[in-house]
């Protein structure tokens, strides 16, 4: 940090001591039961597009919801140098953009914002921070609790979780400070051996107990309610295996293209993007057995137990199991699009797939022989995120003479975007003489006759990280196990003679490459 910035910083400090945040309302949140301890929230990486987008308008929100601690403040770190009403007033801007600037409401919230500029490469800029974080903790009683946020490129997770260990940053209790979280965000490494190797520095100077591990696709309402919806009604579970069910269908389909990421995603694929968490996170869910509580790790245990069983793909017959597209040029919602070669920043003899449709079985009791279909891709006609529970054909038909032998079979649709609904189809008798059958569907739109406040995923998050919950957080095995799963498959897509003959064209604004079908047989 230069000197001009430490002073700023520390005027801040004195400053702060005579115009301390007032964040000070009645804490009748129905956000949560508790109202979080008080604490910093440091956020790593707080020039970058993360921060402006997504984080400070969580915490902002939630400062509108009551949700927030009381005291607490937000310390931005970056290698911008970048004085606190500076920062403070790009926060402002980023908060104009998404639209949720409340002037009144900015003027309070903003005085908990500061910034300290660091070198990602020099220990003695985290000893720095150390010091101003003891200064901010003196003079604003946020009892020593911080939450370590990594807003920043994955190559630098480890080395910043060493600089923050040796500047004393990772130590809990003791006198000096009570808890010490740090969050992570995706990707955990690119493959097995990367992930357990982050995983390892992490470790060196965090507890397990102290990392979270991001997922979005968790903090979604709906997702969330997969497990009530299963687990808290008696009439889904019976029926709820190979029994009754023909097939799953897990689709995160986007209309989206790879936007301004080509750096990341040439190196990531959807693969990675999608399958290794938010695919593997909504498969779990949808698979898993009944943990004996609501608690953070029984229902991961019960997690990993569904990622044990998954039977790996043999590699001799990847085209069973798997389609891989990449999309070319098209229309989307009669706008036309450019093919993934011609986005800014993309290779155009690129190999990475952009859309993935991957046949996955369960090895056990309940789901021997029930396939998963899993199918994520970007540029597909429309975006939409659901899980289609696909119920077997009556076993006999008693109007076969009439109707014949087939009588279209029940499904049910959780839907989490862009309706957020359950949906239960199932046949009902035409009126009329004549016996004649129709399919229709009953609706719960998961925001009928509720009015109060909305979590977005990061809001959600954020709230959890400062409650030190990690239900909607990845534990290290699930990691692990999931990368067992993708990285013999990764490796054969990336390594095999004939690269190009894996990965099929389709064109933006359809459904993805023909092929998807041949899967599904
Ligand atoms: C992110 C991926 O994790 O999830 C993106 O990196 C993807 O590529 C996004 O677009 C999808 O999230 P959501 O919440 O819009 O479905």
């Amino acid at each position: 940090m230069n000197k001009s910035n430490e002073r700023d910083g520390m005027d801040q400090v004195t400053k702060a001591a005579t115009t301390a945040p007032d964040l000070a309302v009645p804490f009748e949140s129905c956000l949560t039961e508790e109202r979080p301890e008080p604490c910093i929230i440091v956020i790593v990486g707080a020039s970058g597009d993360l921060t402006s987008r997504k984080i400070v308008p969580a915490l902002f929100n939630l400062y509108l919801n009551n949700g927030l601690p009381n005291p607490f403040l937000i310390l931005g770190c970056a290698r911008t140098n970048l004085s606190t009403p500076e920062f403070r007033d790009r926060m402002k801007n980023a908060l104009k953009t998404v639209d949720i600037l409340d002037d009144s409401k900015w003027q309070v919230f903003s005085s908990s914002l500061y910034y300290h500029s660091i070198d990602y490469e020099e220990p003695s800029s985290f000893n720095a921070m150390a010091e101003y974080l003891r200064e901010l903790n003196k003079k604003h009683g946020t009892k020593g609790n911080r939450i370590f946020y990594l807003a920043i490129p994955p190559s630098l997770y480890k080395s910043t979780a060493q600089m923050l260990g040796k500047a004393g940053l990772s130590q809990e209790g003791e006198g000096v400070n009570d808890w010490v979280r740090i969050v992570v965000e995706k990707p955990f490494g690119r493959d097995l051996d990367s992930a357990i190797d982050l995983d390892q520095s992490l470790h060196e100077h965090f507890r397990e107990h102290q990392i979270f591990r991001i997922d979005h696709y968790l903090a979604k309402e709906t997702v969330q309610n997969i497990l009530m919806f299963r687990f808290a009604n008696a009439i889904f579970e019976p029926i709820w295996n190979r029994r009754y069910i023909d097939h799953v269908s897990i689709t995160a389909a986007e209309s989206l293209g790879v936007e301004h990421r080509a750096g990341y995603y040439e190196q990531a694929g959807v693969l990675r993007d999608m399958f290794q968490n938010h695919m593997m996170q909504i498969l779990a869910l949808t698979a898993m057995d009944p943990p004996s509580l609501f608690e953070a790790d029984r229902v991961r245990d019960e997690k990993v137990k569904v990622y044990r069983t998954m039977r790996p793909f043999p590699t001799d017959d990847l085209q069973g199991y798997l389609v891989l597209g990449q999309y070319s040029a098209g229309s989307i919602d009669g706008k036309q699009v450019p093919a993934y070669r011609d986005e800014p920043g993309i290779n155009p003899d690129s190999l990475t797939p952009t859309f993935a449709m991957m046949k996955v079985f369960l090895d056990n009791w309940r789901w021997q022989g029930v396939p998963f279909y899993l199918t994520s891709g970007k540029r597909l006609a429309k975006k939409i995120t659901e899980i289609v529970i696909q119920f077997k054909e009556v076993p006999h038909s008693m109007f076969r003479a009439i109707l014949g032998e087939h009588i279209t079979a029940n499904r049910l649709i959780l839907g989490i975007y862009p309706d957020e609904k359950i949906s239960l189809t199932f046949q009902t008798k035409n009126p009329g003489a004549r016996v004649c059958l129709r399919s229709v569907t009953m609706d719960f739109h998961y925001h009928q006759n509720y009015t109060g406040p909305i979590l977005d995923a990061y809001e959600k998050v954020l709230l959890d990280c400062m409650l030190g919950d990690h239900m909607l957080f990845w534990r290290q095995d699930g990691v692990e196990l999931c990368w067992s799963f993708l990285t013999p498959i990764l490796k054969e897509c990336e390594t095999c003679g004939d690269r190009s003959k894996l990965l099929l064209p389709y064109n933006s604004g359809t459904s993805g490459p023909d092929a998807t079908k041949n899967l599904m047989k």
